[in-house]
Parts: C-alpha cells; sequence; structure tokens
C-alpha cells in the first residue's frame, strides 16, 4: 500500500466532506477532496447559509416595523431584493473561497468532477475515477462518502424551475424576485423558513400541507406559538391537504388539491380547491445523492438512494469505505454531517494505523436543531411525547421570554423555553424552545444533556445578567417550581 499516494479520498465537499478533508489532514493523512460543482455543497450554495443571509434582511424589516417603540423614527423604508441577494451572495462566495484556501493550507489537493469508485478493496485500496473533460484516476487506502441530498422532485408536481422552484432555485444567485403570491408546498423546516422570509419580504404566502401540522417533528405547543406568528405575519397554512396537480399556465402557477382525508379511489369525486400564485416552491423533502459512485459494482448496500452504513462507525457494507450525512438517510443537517465526519475519519484512520487517533463510536442522542423562522425554533434530546413513550417520570419547567430582563430590553419578547427533566435524578433530558435566538441557547442544554448534567448543576452555575443565557437557567430552575422570576410548581407529566 506504500505506493498509495492518498490516504483518504472523499467524495463531496459538502460539510460532511469538506470537515472530513481538514480534521484527516490535522491527524496527518493525505487526502483527496473530490466535488462535481462547488466547495460547500447544498448548506453554503444553496442551504443553510444563504438561506440565513436572507433571513438576517428578513429579521431586520420585521424590527423595523416596531422600532417606533423604541424611540427611533423610520419615516419611510423599503426592501431593494437586488441588494439584499448580492450581499447573500457575498456572504456565500466568501464563505466557499475560504473553504478553498483552507484545504490548500492543510495540503489537500482538490479534484473538481464526479468521484466513482470503480474498484479494489480494503488491502489493496481503492481506485477512483474522476470524470470531468479529463478523466483522471486516483487511489486511496480508504473513502468517505459525503454526497449529501437534492430537492426531492415530484413528477406530477411539475417543477419546471421557472415558476415551479425548489430551495435550490429560491437560493439561486440569480433568483431575484419577490412574489406578490407564493404558494409553498410542504411545511417543513424549509417551508417554514421561507414562508417566514417571503412574508417579511412582503409576500402574501400560503402554505399548503400534506400532515395536520406543520412542522410535525417538534412539541405541538411550540408550533401553535409559530402557528400564531405566522397568521399575525398574514401566511396562511392549510394543513391536511392533498395536492393533486401543480400547473405552470404561462402567467401564473395553479394548484389543486382535495382533503388529505379523501381515499385514492375517492378522489376523482371529491369537492377541490384551486390555489394560485405567482410562484410555487416545492419543499417536500430532500433525496439522498447517490448516483453512479459505483455503490453496485463495489456492492455497498443502498436502499432506495440511501448508502446504507453502520450507525456506529458509518462504516459501509464494504470494508475501508465509510459514509457521512445526508446520504446515509439520518438527520439532514450540516452539524450531524460535521459530526459524523469526526467519527468516518477517526476510524478511517485507525483501520489504516499510524495515525494519532483511536476508533470513535456515534451517539445520538443529543442532536440539537433549530428552525430559523421568527422567533426561532429549537429543540435537542427528548420531547415529551418521546420520553412519556419510554416510560420516564418526567418533570417539565416553562420559563416565558417575557419575563426575562433581557428580553424586555431587546423587545423580544414572544415565546418560552420548555426544558424536560428525568424526576428519578433530575437529569436535564429535553428542551424545546421558541423564542429570540433560541439558536444560541439550545447549545447550553445540549451540553448539559450530552454530560449528564442535573438541574442543579444548571442552576447552581452563574450566567451573567442580564443576558438571554438566563432563559436556561430559569427554564431549568422551573423544572423545580423555583425559577425566579416566576411563580410556579413543577409539572409533572
Ligand atoms: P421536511 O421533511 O422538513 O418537510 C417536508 C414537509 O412536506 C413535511 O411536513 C411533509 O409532511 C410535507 N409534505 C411531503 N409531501 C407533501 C405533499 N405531497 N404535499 C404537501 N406536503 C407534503 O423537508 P424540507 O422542509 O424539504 O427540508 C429537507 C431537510 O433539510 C430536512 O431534513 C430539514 O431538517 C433540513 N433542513 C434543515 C434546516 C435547519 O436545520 N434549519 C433548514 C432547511 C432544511
Amino acid at each position: 500500500m506504500s505506493d498509495i499516494k492518498y490516504d483518504i479520498a472523499i467524495i463531496g465537499a459538502g460539510p460532511g466532506g469538506y470537515h472530513a478533508a481538514i480534521r484527516a489532514a490535522q491527524y496527518g493523512a493525505k487526502v483527496a477532496l473530490i466535488e462535481k460543482d462547488k466547495l460547500g455543497g447544498t448548506c453554503l450554495n444553496v442551504g443553510c447559509i444563504p438561506a440565513k443571509a436572507l433571513y438576517a434582511s428578513a429579521q431586520l424589516i420585521e424590527k423595523i416595523q416596531e422600532i417606533d417603540d423604541f424611540g427611533i423614527e423610520i419615516k419611510d423604508y423599503s426592501l431593494n431584493f437586488e441588494k439584499a441577494v448580492n450581499r447573500k451572495n457575498r456572504v456565500v462566495r466568501e464563505l466557499v473561497d475560504g473553504i478553498a484556501v483552507l484545504e490548500k493550507a492543510w495540503n489537500n489537493d482538490i479534484f473538481f468532477g464526479h468521484g466513482k469508485i470503480i474498484g479494489g478493496d480494503i488491502s489493496t485500496g481503492f481506485e477512483i475515477e474522476i470524470q470531468s473533460e479529463e478523466t483522471q484516476k486516483i487511489k486511496a487506502k480508504r473513502v468517505i462518502i459525503a454526497t449529501g441530498s437534492s430537492p426531492a422532485l415530484i413528477p406530477s408536481f411539475n417543477i419546471d424551475h421557472e415558476r415551479i422552484l425548489t430551495s435550490d432555485d429560491i437560493l439561486d444567485p440569480s433568483f431575484s424576485t419577490v412574489p406578490e403570491k407564493l404558494l409553498i408546498i410542504g411545511a417543513g423546516v424549509i417551508g417554514c423558513e421561507f414562508a417566514n422570509i417571503f412574508a417579511a419580504f412582503g409576500s402574501k404566502v400560503t402554505m399548503l400541507e400534506y400532515l395536520s401540522s406543520p412542522i410535525a417533528t417538534e412539541e405541538p405547543m411550540i408550533v401553535k406559538e409559530l402557528i400564531k406568528k405566522f397568521q399575525k405575519m398574514g401566511v396562511q397554512i392549510k394543513t391536511s391537504v392533498n395536492v393533486l396537480s401543480v400547473e405552470n399556465t404561462g402567467t401564473d402557477v395553479k394548484v389543486i388539491t382535495c382533503s388529505a382525508d379523501i381515499p385514492r379511489d375517492g378522489i376523482d369525486n371529491a369537492e377541490k380547491s384551486v390555489y394560485e400564485a405567482d410562484l410555487c416552491l416545492v419543499s417536500i423533502g430532500r433525496n439522498k445523492e447517490s448516483k453512479n459512485l459505483g455503490t453496485e459494482e463495489m456492492g455497498i448496500k443502498t436502499k432506495r438512494g440511501t448508502i446504507k452504513c453502520d450507525s456506529t462507525t458509518l462504516e459501509t457494507s464494504v470494508k475501508g469505505i465509510y459514509a457521512i450525512g445526508d446520504v446515509t438517510g439520518g438527520l439532514m443537517l450540516a452539524h450531524v454531517a460535521y459530526y459524523e465526519a469526526d467519527i468516518a475519519v477517526a476510524n478511517a484512520l485507525a483501520s489504516i494505523g499510524g495515525f494519532p487517533v483511536k476508533e470513535m463510536r456515534t451517539d445520538y442522542k443529543v442532536v440539537p436543531a433549530t428552525i430559523f423562522t421568527t422567533p426561532n425554533i429549537s429543540s435537542v434530546g427528548f420531547r415529551r411525547k418521546s420520553a412519556k413513550d419510554r416510560g420516564i417520570d418526567v418533570l417539565m419547567g416553562l420559563f416565558p421570554y417575557q419575563a426575562l430582563g433581557k428580553a424586555k430590553c431587546l423587545g423580544e419578547e414572544e415565546g418560552y423555553i420548555m426544558t424536560l427533566a428525568d424526576k428519578e435524578n433530575l437529569r436535564i433530558i429535553g428542551a424545546s424552545c421558541i423564542g429570540f435566538e433560541s439558536s444560541q441557547l439550545i447549545a447550553e442544554l445540549a451540553l448539559a444533556i450530552k454530560n449528564g448534567l442535573t438541574v442543579h448543576d444548571i442552576s447552581e452555575t452563574i450566567h451573567c445578567h442580564p443576558t438571554l443565557s438566563e432563559m436556561v437557567l430559569e427554564g431549568t430552575e422551573a423544572i423545580l417550581g423555583k425559577a425566579i422570576h416566576k411563580k410556579g410548581r413543577p409539572i409533572h407529566l
């Protein structure tokens, strides 16, 4: 194997892949990073980063609408969407360029082209073909597949990328319209984030969701707060809706629906509703990107596009080949891909030997997540139902933003934090929060759950005053009915 140039070849340079490449180099590995499109993948180019850059503009508009209360008079303002998009594009460009600089600084070789594993095994090393204008071949001792996902395209939804769009289209550098009316099919994470952004920009937004609730994975109490907020913004949410057809009429988009409760054989005669809008965003989930990677030829097991791997080591069914991030069918979150990158790199290099790293195993007990609406929704660990289903005796604390000095100063009084502890040992087991910058608050709770900390561990830690971090302090104290700024008893679920 001494003639093999690369210790690890990584296919895909999204958050999973680029992170794995840098981590491997930090351990002294020689790395090849292969990307068919742009460094940074979905997250940096058409996902988290551009969405949050636009969201920053939307947040400012929302803030300006209440600025009078802060004693500031703004006579007139308007959105210059072109400028907002330019700023978003600049943020993306700078971060993508930064990835190239970092990879170079670690002496990682970047290959642009479609990577495909064409042969080899763990004892001989793997051969990878990089298909671009000039096809190249490289050899690596181990391979990490980090090819990500792309928006799900249902043929009957006629996504034409003109009026019927995916999030990729809306976040494309050239997208330049704020539609007067926007229809969003799918009120999940992407749907809600874009509903929030475009409602703040002035679009009349209607969401069509198949299930009986938007973002059905979050605490129902928290989702109710978001629905209230969306109603205030004029966003209509139609739930239990079956979308039957989506059509670009040339001048607008026409969507026909019926109730999701109607069985398939009753649809023809069912009552229909018609929705019309300038643009329609389809955000109904994402497909895994696993085509033409050589999985079949190599015998890597897949299931409906998902690359199957050992959920603790992240090794696929072929020894020496690992898979991380969205393509594995787990939680589609950039920070999960980062985490899995560390695990796969450690296991790959430990299996080669001679690197200062030991094998690692995954642990998905603590995965914080945020939905970037205004206010943010964040959660970690158990929800109430999942904890009860596990037979845990649960204590719950609730603490509202409006009771917190810092939140009042900021004029950010919407929402609350819900914390859960195991009654038996008072360990924190979960938290959900809707409110200003809850995305930042959830990190402390993630650390607490990960390390088995108790209510007392948090309440006996001095938190700076006045800060939003006190939401965590008081929210945790509320579990014992001992929050200072809100009278309440412990809630035993
Ligand atoms: P999602 O799974 O969050 O939501 C899709 C929604 O569409 C669901 O509510 C589903 O019931 C609904 N749906 C599915 N088929 C439908 C149909 N035919 N008609 C009407 N509704 C339908 O998927 P989404 O929003 O596309 O996001 C994809 C992934 O990206 C998710 O896993 C999400 O977690 C991740 N993501 C994470 C972000 C974050 O962490 N802030 C931001 C954006 C995406």
